[in-house]
């Protein structure tokens, strides 16, 4: 007969923290947010953790290469997604791991055969005014001029004016060779009166930009995730039908941490590839799993080697899963159970194998009862598609600003490995939808305000570290009407912009 769990399964939003006593030391300065990441036994330490406990999704929507920056620079880390070919994946690593504070990879590229309006397009777009010319129109291209807004005017120029015809060709320029340290790119751009250097290869291709204005805004990053050589920590996802190509790419491209992205992880599928990874690489290879909702589909995976599990089914904002295969489990509970069986399989080995609530946070506190409930870290969607440093354009819709973000399971992405049971060729039916977010500027500013959520409600739950947050918090599951209570009510809001806005 089937198995009938007996409680109804709960999400986030029907949970609250019940404050415990605050000490004079719990204060936010005080509170350290340092988690594992990755397998370690008990008594050792572990071999890989974050100083926040947020890490992107692994989707064409959310992690791109500058994701991957901008979320090491917090403290974090970015997934690079999978549903790309092998050798763009791995030279989006390698640009992670090759980027140096103060050297940007441009991301405002023109071709010579564009027009004065797709630069003006471009600018809207962007928000930037410098922007490169090469050969492909990519910001790794062969360098052939630069387009500021000193090279035309608007109001005199035909809009179908070719660039070629009025960029600043590349032999006019000043450039500086790739190996320049900061230092001397900042004198060159002193020295000159310039606003921007470029960086160029030995065969002629654009490596990055130095900027005049970042000389003055280049602040320090106390939490930026550096690896034993300082250069900055990044994730890749990984599936389970290329891995033996993937992999070893990926690994050579220096990445950090790898998982595997699936939308359903208690699978034959992926105990083989954790298998394979294991007998190639020994643990020198840090890999996670999932997805699974309970605590069966958590030790599957543990035994099987993996480095963390992932939860979560059908818990994303984009996601139709439960719509369309009736598969799934309310986030709330599915991270209690798997984290109660992640408890009781340290006891029993000494293993300690960290969890990660995937998708379904929507509100900034949503990371924090996460944490109370026992997960390590979250990883985020749609809260990283909103920053400037995902890599879908920022377009107006309405009247408003708004970033793309996708579903890995919809037509859109064709990321049909993700799905694959093995055999099928192609996405038979959608499990995501395709939608826009409200754009919110910087990833630093937006992080820094969720952060500072999480741990003012951990002070007040008299905790300063993760682990004592899980020890003390006390938490309530709220009736429906006292969800009402919890927003603003009974009044009449004048400046609706700044109601309801979630994190
Ligand atoms: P969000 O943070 O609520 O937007 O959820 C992001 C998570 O949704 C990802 O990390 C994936 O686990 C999951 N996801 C991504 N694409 C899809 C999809 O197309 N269908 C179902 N789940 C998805």
């Amino acid at each position: 007969m089937a198995y009938f769990f007996q409680e109804p399964s709960h999400t986030f939003s029907e949970y609250l923290l019940v404050p415990g006593y605050s000490s004079e030391h719990c204060i936010p300065a005080n509170v350290s947010l340092k988690t594992p990441v990755v397998r370690f036994k008990k008594g050792e330490e572990c071999p890989l953790t974050m100083n926040v406990p947020m890490v992107s999704a692994v989707m064409q929507a959310v992690s791109g290469e500058q994701m991957g920056i901008a979320l090491a620079k917090e403290g974090g880390i970015a997934f690079i997604y999978v549903s790309q070919s092998i050798e763009s994946q791995a030279a989006m690593v390698r640009r992670v791991k090759n980027y140096k504070a103060g050297f940007v990879i441009s991301d405002s590229n023109l071709r010579v055969t564009d027009t004065l309006a797709d630069v003006l397009a471009l600018k809207q777009r962007t928000g930037h005014s410098t922007m490169a010319v090469t050969d492909d129109g990519t910001g790794t291209g062969k360098m052939l001029g630069l387009v500021t807004s000193r090279d035309y005017r608007v109001s005199r120029m035909d809009p179908d004016a070719k660039v070629a015809d009025f960029m600043t060709p590349v032999e006019k320029l000043i450039y500086a060779p790739e190996g320049t340290s900061l230092k001397t790119a900042n004198d060159i751009i002193w020295d000159h009166k310039l606003n921007a250097l470029p960086i160029i290869s030995e065969d002629g291709h654009l490596v990055s930009f130095v900027f005049r204005k970042d000389y003055d805004s280049h602040k320090g990053n106390p939490l930026e995730l550096l690896d034993s050589q300082k250069r900055y920590v990044v994730g890749a996802g990984i599936n389970t039908r290329d891995y033996e190509e993937r992999v070893p790419a990926l690994v050579e491209a220096g990445v950090d941490v790898l998982v595997m992205d699936s939308s359903e992880g208690y699978s034959y599928w992926q105990k083989h590839c954790l298998e394979w990874i294991r007998a190639k690489y020994g643990d020198t290879v840090k890999v996670g799993a999932g997805n699974v909702v309970d605590g069966e589909g958590f030790r599957f995976l543990a035994d099987a080697g993996a480095d963390f599990v992932k939860i979560g089914i059908g818990g994303g904002s984009i996601c139709i899963t439960r719509e369309t295969k009736g598969i799934g489990r309310g986030q709330a509970t599915a991270v209690i159970d798997v984290a109660a069986e992640r408890d009781k399989y340290f006891e029993e080995t000494g293993i300690y194998v960290p969890i990660c609530a995937d998708g379904g946070i929507v509100q900034d506190y949503h990371i924090t009862l996460a944490l109370a409930m026992g997960a390590d870290f979250c990883m985020l969607g749609r809260y990283f598609s909103r920053f400037d440093e995902s890599p879908t354009s920022k377009i107006l819709v309405g009247g408003s600003y708004m970033k793309e973000y996708w579903g890995e399971g919809s037509a859109r992405a064709r990321n049909w490995q993700r799905y694959d049971l093995g055999g099928a060729a192609k996405l038979s039916f959608e499990e995501g939808v395709d939608s826009y977010v409200p754009y919110a500027g910087a990833l630093a500013d937006g992080m820094a305000t969720t952060l500072a959520k999480v741990r003012s409600t951990m002070c007040n739950c008299g905790a300063l570290t993760i682990p004592e947050l899980r020890e003390k918090a006390k938490l309530t599951l709220v009736s429906a009407t006292s969800i009402v209570e919890g927003g603003a009510h009974d009044v009449l809001l004048k400046d609706t912009t700044n109601g309801n806005q979630r994190g």
